[in-house]
């Protein structure tokens, strides 16, 4: 490190001669020197200036250079100081040392000699006064960084509860649309014209439509309002219960669908929130591999570090990974109500939830082979079992061929 000679010296030392031989040699190298006989004199000067180095002597009357240390410390808990000592004196010197100097020299010295430890001495100073300043600087952002997310968590919060009231108050005119239509429909059914019954009937679907997405949207704003009820959940029954659930739902995809359940062991978090991510994630396994002969369907996990990585992998219509980045937002969809129905919010719930049980998603794929997601939940929340893979010759098949 380059330091500049015109630091700052304050040199004590009682003898006057050598305290004055020393600062004009000194002062002749290029440093700025100040120069004390009195220890306490000194120490008033610190009060009023800042001084890079501290050159002091050790044995003095009034004040020995041990006590005009420390409470030069007092002062400026950085002050980086040496202490000039006779032979005689080095046990003392050590001690200086103990209270906080960085170095000593023997007197009587050469230039030659004292030269090197002040610059040392002063690169010390420098890297002290950096490091203060780093500490300083990362204490500031950090404050910053806590009050910008707080203030992130506030308009979150306020987020939340909006499109939760929002949601919760459509619900109702969402639901007289509907049920207005239907019953008019049925009250009317012999007396609507016919060109005007389609015209109905879009009214009719375009209210259960929103009915449905405005349900969606609560589920998803609730999530954030209700608080984590953290348990062990234990992920291979739940995960036969919901494919079981799943082909009851569609008894005719037994036929042609092959489900292979990984040992999954068990994880920490709140039941049924876990269980909402399996059941978004399946059912879109379910829907996006309909059209296959045979429909796979496969779920397991493996360790990642300290991590479990769970994943759900389908052979269905898949996505272009170009638009991936869309698929944990709200409403967002990759395929058309035509192909395949939905209201895009099952991914964002799932999205949340992993979130705030501090884990992460992420989805790979490839446009007509199927899909994998993947998930993790914080280190201490989850724990595999020992067989982390799917392995084929193991594996638990549901469905025909089960
Ligand atoms: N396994 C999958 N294979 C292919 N595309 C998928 C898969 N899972 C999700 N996607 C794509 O991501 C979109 C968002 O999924 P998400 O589950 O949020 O909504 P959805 O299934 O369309 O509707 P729902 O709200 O009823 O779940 C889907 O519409 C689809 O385009
Ligand atoms: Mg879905």
């Amino acid at each position: 490190m380059n330091i500049p000679p015109s630091a700052r010296l304050l040199i004590v030392d009682d003898e006057s001669v050598q305290l004055k031989a020393l600062s004009d040699t000194l002062s002749i190298e290029g440093y700025s020197t100040t120069g004390f006989t009195s220890a306490r004199r000194a120490l008033d000067a610190l009060r009023d200036q800042e001084f890079d180095l501290l050159l002091t002597d050790l044995m003095m009357p009034e004040m020995d250079g041990i006590a005009l240390l420390t409470a030069a410390r007092a002062i400026s808990p950085d002050q980086v100081a040496i202490v000039m000592t006779g032979h005689a004196a080095i046990d003392t010197a050590v001690k200086a040392m103990q209270a906080g100097a960085l170095d000593y020299i023997v007197k009587p010295f050469r230039l030659n000699i004292i030269l090197p430890v002040i610059n040392r001495a002063l690169s010390v100073r420098d890297l002290r006064r950096t490091n203060r300043q780093l500490e300083e600087r990362v204490r500031q952002r950090t404050q910053e960084l806590e009050v910008a997310n707080r203030q992130l968590e506030a308009v979150n919060r306020e987020l939340e509860s909006f499109s939760y009231s929002v949601s919760h108050d459509l619900r109702a005119p969402a639901r007289t649309v509907l049920a207005f239509s239907e019953m008019y429909m049925e009250d009317f059914k012999d007396s609507i014209p016919a060109e005007g019954l389609p015209i109905l009937k879009h009214v009719e679907a375009g209210a259960r439509r929103m009915g449905q997405l405005i349900e969606d949207l609560l589920a998803l704003s609730q999530l954030g309002r209700q608080p984590l009820l953290q348990g062990r959940v234990d992920l291979d029954p739940l995960a036969r219960r919901l494919i079981e659930d799943l082909l009851a739902k569609e008894p005719w995809r037994r036929q042609h669908t092959t489900v292979r359940i990984g040992t999954l062991g068990h994880c920490n978090g709140d039941a049924s929130l876990i269980e909402q991510v399996w059941v978004n994630l399946l059912s879109n396994a379910f829907k996006f591999t309909r059209e296959r002969r045979p429909g796979i369907i496969e779920l397991g996990c493996r360790t990642d570090g300290s991590a479990t990585v769970y994943f759900v992998r389908d052979n269905g219509a898949g996505f272009n990974m170009e638009y991936a980045h869309k698929l944990f937002g709200v409403f967002q969809r990759l395929h058309s109500e035509s192909e395949f129905e939905g209201t895009g919010v099952g991914l964002s719930i799932v999205h949340r939830i992993i979130e705030r049980h501090g884990g992460r998603i992420w989805a790979e794929s490839d446009v007509g082979k199927g899909a994998t997601f993947h998930f993790t939940l914080a280190a201490d929340q989850s724990t595999p079992a020992e067989d982390q893979n799917v392995p084929a010759d193991e594996s638990c098949r549901t469905g025909t061929p089960i």
